[in-house]
């Protein structure tokens, strides 16, 4: 890591002031957390698949006119991305039961939903990234009710393109979770696709198999963390340089 000016770090990212102004160097840490910071860990790597990955997986939705922060990978853990105003709500798009939904509602894990589902929850760590529905998002100010539908319609977009993506390399996109920012350019806003998308936040499953390919091997140690996220970059055909 050069010497720039730090303006956020997260569990696993850190952003740093860019080389214009208008964008930021998004760093990929080896850093693991789940549950809330409840369990911290390293996976050595992950930073530099998480990258490689993300900056795929952002360039082909960017072919297929989602609009995405991301403008080109710098080296093996840095990425430059355009600076965004983060909107604070976590979107999830689920298409298998797994995880928290599985849990809230006792649904076994791997059951096919009736439909895709979206969740939302609100950014804070204090809070535990709490469950919220529209009407909060809408009704405290997170999003205004146009940028809402913007978010949900890019992320319908983003898995169906992801679904059929993922299974062409054996993997089911079980679940994901995506952030917006609100991009500012002549003085007109768009919501663009933010953060980044690696198996620390999609779940990932072998078709065949049903091996978990994705952060729940950290999660619930299964063990081989580093190598799933390995496969998922080997099938894409993607791993990292050097
Ligand atoms: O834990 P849960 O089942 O709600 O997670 C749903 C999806 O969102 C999973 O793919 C998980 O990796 C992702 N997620 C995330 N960051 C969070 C919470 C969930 O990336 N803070």
């Amino acid at each position: 890591m050069t010497r720039r000016r730090r303006i956020y770090e997260g569990k696993a990212k850190v952003l740093f002031e860019g080389p214009e102004p208008g964008t930021l160097v998004q760093y990929f840490k080896d850093d693991a957390s789940a549950f809330n910071n409840q369990k911290k860990g390293v996976i050595t790597g992950k930073g530099v698949l998480n990258n490689r990955i993300s900056e795929y997986l952002m360039s082909r939705l960017s072919e297929i006119g989602v609009p995405t922060h991301f403008v080109r990978r710098l080296n093996m853990r840095e990425q430059l991305v355009r600076e965004v105003e983060i909107i604070p709500i976590e979107l999830v798009v689920r298409n298998v039961a797994a995880g928290s939904l599985s849990k809230r509602f006792g649904i076994p894990e791997g059951t096919p939903l009736p439909r895709s589902i979206i969740e939302y929850y609100f950014k804070s760590d204090e809070l535990n990234d709490p469950m919220v529905s529209e009407e909060h998002i809408t009704a405290f100010g997170w999003a205004a009710p146009p940028d809402l539908d913007d978010m949900v319609a890019l992320s319908l977009r983003v898995n169906d393109y992801l679904s059929g993506l993922f299974l062409g390399i054996g993997l089911k996109l079980i679940d994901f979770k995506l952030e917006f920012g609100r991009l500012w350019e002549n003085d007109e806003m768009r919501i663009v696709l933010a953060d980044e998308i690696s198996p620390d936040n999609c779940r990932l499953w072998d078709v065949k198999t049903n091996e978990k390919l994705d952060k729940d091997r950290f999660r619930q140690d299964l063990g081989k963390v580093e190598e799933a996220y390995q496969e998922v970059a080997r099938r894409l055909g993607i791993l990292p340089e050097g």
